[in-house]
């Protein structure tokens, strides 16, 4: 559990920021209607849902039934409705704004393009007939492995029209990533690119697509192939299909397959707190209701705003703020596809001034990474225009805050501080940017319908002010996940277990202050945070023993300026510890061989070379410890059953050498 002494930095940001008046005076959401929200939903839960469900969905046929609770914690919301999430977000709009740019796309290299509504529909129409015309069904397993283009959104919504279910694969995953993916969902159909543009390179997603289905992957039939670098790449006849000669000669109508309410929408691979990651499986209705009455309520999206919600399709916040919640809400949405810094530091600035970005959401690791390029950058572009601004992924400190507000906002935006996870599925705990006052490092407070509370170990609600426990979710709400796929009982332990079924364990600790506003302190199992991206120590931990050389390994986060933590690895070989050149040539192989394995975001900052790992009687790696250390904590913790207490001194590195070059740089 997160102590104290972890959130003393949140709290030296006192002020206040209430919403700018004129803010809330246009705000889509006001006071009072929030209030009258709240209290539908404190009086009949179930009442407020269906509401909401009717007013903000169009149904192909209309629910009955709002919560079915008979297999709790399996909830099912709207089950014997029927609808379509591609018809929600794309042909619902035809009537008022058919000729509205959807996607407003800059490329990395400076190539844009933009689609209206009209043409987006046409376009995942295509691609959704050339689906069915490979024999795709509704409940067929897609795997999408593409960079930041247009095709990727049109790509999940291909799926969603032929009720074909999809799982993005992060473009920055490995080949060995993709392929237990792929595996584990047992997906027929591949849909890829030559490369992707990143820091002026190629993502060579191609390679690595064939290297995934060269190792396994039985189930697919086919991968479809967009061209998008340009560079020579090799097909397989047979199996691999360009996009551009399949998808463009298809008709560009499409009837759209009209699925039950809790038809698997898509499946999102998430680390946990054991080796494998888990595929997280959300429902159609209820995720839908959720991305888009969040992009309404909190980024308070109207039909002239530009939203640009930076991250990847590959991630959470990519498929509810990017793909689906502000297309359900009908916005224009910039989609850029490079690196943050290139060609330098001024790149996301110059995207938000030319394409009048209005509403700007991204990660507090990319706030702090342009910040310390100081204020004279972002100052040399036209932000005016920016009216909102949002975060996820993890706590902000206030600093950055601080300079989010000042520098990004000229003061004058709200500023969106929102919780919530890939299990979630749409945004939990925020402000309402125009009612809420916010303070720096809060998340504030959760919106309504979402009962979240605190409790301690025997699940009994922390009332007292700034005392910490487990945040909890203590009602089912119908954006949560469904299941994980493929492992129901993994579902059932890890979110529900620990209280019994009552509530829904996020896995994060708080605490709540006497206002009654959130702070998010940290993940309290082994998952870390890096970069706003989840990683499971334990998932490192098995790329590194599957080194040859490698026996054990412990992983654990250590604090880091930009990324918010970063991966710190204590390493026992087979051989004799090594020491010097030795070392440092070694742990530069492990680095890149959990690269390959994982993906690049998983690489060990740091990896200590140790004679063995400290362990309770039991035989547990004891990780507190490993954890103080890697922070240069004080050692608290009881060394008593420490076999080897020598080994501190090589855990610290004192007796070993500081074995990554690059951090005493
Ligand atoms: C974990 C979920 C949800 C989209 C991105 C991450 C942390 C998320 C915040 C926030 C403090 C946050 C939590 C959470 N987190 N948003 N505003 N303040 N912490 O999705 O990969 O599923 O990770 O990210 O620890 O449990 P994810």
């Amino acid at each position: 559990m997160a102590t104290r002494q972890n959130i003393e930095s949140v709290l030296i940001e006192k002020r206040v920021f209430s919403p700018p008046p004129t803010f809330a005076a246009r705000a889509r959401l006001k006071q009072s209607e929030r209030e009258a929200l709240q209290q539908r939903a404190a009086s009949d839960y179930e009442g407020f849902w269906a509401d909401l469900a009717r007013q903000h969905l169009a149904w192909l046929k209309p629910f009955t039934q709002t919560l079915d609770q008979a297999n709790a914690p399996n909830y099912r919301w709207f089950a014997d409705g029927e609808l379509n999430v591609s018809a929600n977000c794309l042909d619902r709009h035809l009537a008022e704004r058919a000729d509205k740019p959807a996607i407003v796309f800059e490329g990395e290299p400076g190539d844009t393009r933009s689609l209206s509504y009209r043409e987006l529909l046409a376009e995942v129409s295509r691609l959704a007939n050339a689906l069915r015309s490979l024999g795709l069904q509704a409940g067929d397993r897609v795997v999408i492995y593409m960079p930041l283009v247009p095709e990727a959104i049109v790509a999940m919504h291909a799926c969603a029209r032929i009720g074909a279910v999809h799982s993005v694969v992060f473009g920055g995953f490995s080949a060995i990533s993709l392929k237990d993916r792929i595996e584990d969902a047992g997906a027929r159909l591949l849909i890829t690119a030559d490369g992707g543009w990143r820091g002026g390179q190629i993502v060579e997603l191609k390679s690595a697509a064939d290297k995934a289905l060269s190792l396994g992957c039985p189930t697919i039939e086919h991968s479809v192939v967009l061209r998008r670098t340009g560079q020579e790449i090799p097909m397989q006849p047979g199996r691999d299909l360009w996009w551009h000669e399949l998808v463009p000669s298809q008709s560009p109508v499409c009837k759209p397959t009209p699925v039950g309410a809790e038809h698997p929408l898509f499946l999102l691979y998430t680390s946990g707190s054991t080796g494998s990651p888990k595929g997280i499986q959300h429902a159609s209705a209820g995720y839908l209701l959720g991305a888009k009455l969040t992009s309404e309520w909190v980024f308070d999206l109207r039909d002239d705003d530009v939203f640009w919600c930076t991250a990847d399709v590959g991630w959470v916040t990519g498929h509810s703020y990017v793909a689906y919640g502000p297309l359900a809400a009908g916005a224009t949405l910039v989609m850029y596809e490079g690196a943050p810094m290139f060609p330098d530091g001024g790149r996301f600035w110059q995207t938000c001034q030319a394409h009048g970005v209005t509403i700007f959401y991204t990660a507090p690791t990319a706030i702090r990474a342009l910040m310390k390029l100081g204020d004279a950058i972002p100052q040399a572009y036209d932000l005016s225009k920016i009216r909102l601004l949002g975060t996820v992924g993890e706590p902000i400190n206030p600093e950055a805050w601080v300079w989010y507000h000042r520098v990004i906002g000229r003061e004058q935006c709200p500023i969106v501080d929102t919780w919530w996870q890939t299990e979630t599925g749409a945004i939990m705990i925020s402000p309402l940017p125009g009612i809420t006052a916010t303070k720096p490092g809060s998340c504030t407070q959760p919106l309504p319908g979402i009962n979240v509370d605190i409790v301690d170990d025997n699940g009994v609600a922390v009332t007292a002010p700034d005392a910490g426990g487990y945040l909890v979710i203590k009602k089912p709400w119908p954006s949560m996940l469904r299941t994980i796929w493929g492992d129901n009982d993994r579902y059932l332990s890890t979110y529900w277990e620990k209280f019994q079924g009552r509530y829904y364990v996020a896995g994060d600790s708080a605490h709540r202050d006497a206002d009654g506003y959130y702070w998010i302190m940290g993940r309290i199992d082994d998952v870390l945070n890096v970069a706003g991206h989840r990683l499971g120590t334990m998932e490192i931990e098995s790329a590194l023993v599957a080194h040859p050389k490698v026996a054990e390994a412990a992983v654990v986060g250590q604090q880091h300026e930009i990324k918010g933590e970063s991966v710190f690895a204590y390493v026992v070989l087979n051989g004799a510890r090594p020491a010097g050149a030795d070392a440092t040539a070694l742990s530069d192989e492990l680095r890149r061989w959990v690269a390959e394995q994982l993906g690049a975001i998983a690489k060990p900052d740091t990896i200590r070379f140790a004679d063995n790992l400290p362990k309770t009687r039991s035989g547990k790696i004891m990780r507190r410890l490993l954890r103080s250390i890697a922070r240069n904590e004080p050692i608290t913790q009881d060394l008593s059953t420490l076999e080897n207490p020598a080994i501190i001194e090589q855990l610290r590195g004192e007796a070993a050498i500081e074995s990554n070059p690059r951090r005493s740089r």
